[in-house]
């Protein structure tokens, strides 16, 4: 390993953003810019795109680690200091590089997720994760700091669809709420915001979460740490992107394991016939195709200061590049974050200290839309 002696340049910052840019925010709000300064790479929050501290931090967080990605993908581990200025809140994380390395198979197959990893709110086919799978979507958290649940058994996660969509009426209660929600809504060709296509930037968690199961009353979660559309969709938004693998979009890309399998069959099946639903059926008609018990991560850290939020917003983005890589697809619920009644009670109902940050939906089936991007010249300020 050669420790690294220069700054970043230009060049390095412009193949850092084009992966920053990849990262979830929500309702697409893109609250990020990107700048060199003193030879270090800085990641700050878009005031004007900011819908709340929470919000910001964790989209920051996840752009962050993208460039953490894009970064090693080149031999370069940086130094990365998080909320490097305690007068600039704003900005976020600073990173130098520190020295050269080859990039770990891990972090090529976790960059090359990147630009494949799209937010998927359709039903997901019926097959489970299988428990490497979900073994390494923890282990993938973990590894940033931060903490995961998952939600096992239908009543459990009936529970926390009561619990989400409690949240949700709430959030729809808040005159603020409903216009940030239409500010965020596109009817047309945009670089930012939500399709109205894909159901806007909000989704009732009814839509996500199955409440067919749903028990009389309320049921403590049971988790277990892993130890143990339509055409008018398409319309809209463009075909669905091509698999994580490359070349193969379509019915059939993202393979649902094979149920004689004993391993859970993570091997692809052969074009279109893997038994899932069709993306015709379409996402309104979708209701009766909803998985009977799809795999729902909650993640959290110890705390829920400014630091801890970006942790966690690392943390969501290498979960979502390792379901990626895993094949698998994945949604976010944040209504019973985004609550603090909900988010209370989710932390009793998971019996643990620390602080939800992050409600996940992952399982197979098609892939996600891309959802459009600001270019990166347009996030970058330019050179001092
Ligand atoms: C903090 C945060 C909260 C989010 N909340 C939700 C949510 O409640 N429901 C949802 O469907 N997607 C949610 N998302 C996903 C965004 O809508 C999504 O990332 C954005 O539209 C960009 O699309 P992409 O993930 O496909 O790149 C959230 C993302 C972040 C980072």
């Amino acid at each position: 390993m050669t420790p690294i002696t220069t700054g970043f340049t230009a060049d390095d910052l412009g193949r850092a953003v084009v992966a920053a840019v990849h990262a979830p925010s929500q309702h697409n709000s893109q609250p990020w810019r990107f700048r060199l300064r003193d030879g270090g790479i800085e990641v700050y929050a878009d005031r004007a795109r900011r819908l709340s501290d929470w919000a910001a931090y964790l989209a920051c967080g996840a752009a962050t680690f993208n460039i953490r990605l894009a970064l090693a993908a080149a031999g370069i581990v940086p130094r990365v200091w998080l909320l490097p200025y305690p007068d600039e809140p704003d900005v976020v994380a600073r990173l130098e590089p520190d020295r050269h390395r080859a990039a770990a198979p891990h972090e090529h197959a976790l960059f090359a997720a990147v630009p494949l990893r799209h937010s998927n709110r359709a039903p997901f086919w019926p097959d489970p994760v299988p428990l490497d799978a979900r073994w390494r979507l923890v282990e993938a958290a973990r590894a940033e700091g931060a903490w995961v649940e998952l939600v096992i058994g239908a009543s459990a996660v009936s529970t926390l669809g009561e619990l989400a969509h409690g949240a949700h009426r709430v959030l729809q209660r808040d005159p603020e709420q409903r216009a940030e929600v239409s500010r965020w809504t596109r009817h047309g060709p945009a670089r930012d915001g939500v399709p109205a296509a894909l159901g806007g930037p909000v989704v009732a968690p009814d839509d996500l979460l199955p409440t067919r199961h749903r028990a009389a009353g309320v049921v403590p979660l049971q988790t277990r740490p892993v130890d143990s559309p339509a055409s008018d969709v398409a319309a809209a938004t463009g075909p669905p992107a091509p698999g994580p693998r490359g070349g193969n979009s379509g019915p059939g890309w993202n393979p649902a394991p094979d149920r004689n399998d004993p391993h859970g069959g993570r091997g692809r099946r052969g074009g279109g016939g893997n038994g899932g639903p069709s993306w015709d059926a379409g996402r309104a008609g979708h209701s009766g195709l909803v998985e009977a018990e799809p795999l729902v991560a909650v993640i959290g850290t110890a705390g829920d200061r400014a630091a801890d939020q970006i942790t966690a917003g690392q943390a969501l983005q290498r979960m979502l590049l390792t379901a990626t890589d895993a094949q698998l697809t994945a949604s976010m619920i944040s209504q019973p974050i985004e609550v603090s009644g909900a988010r209370e009670q989710l932390r009793r109902a998971l019996g643990r200290f620390g602080v939800p940050q992050m409600v996940l939906r992952i399982g197979y089936g098609q892939p996600g839309h891309p959802t459009p991007r600001r270019s990166p010249t347009e996030v970058t300020d330019p050179a001092p």
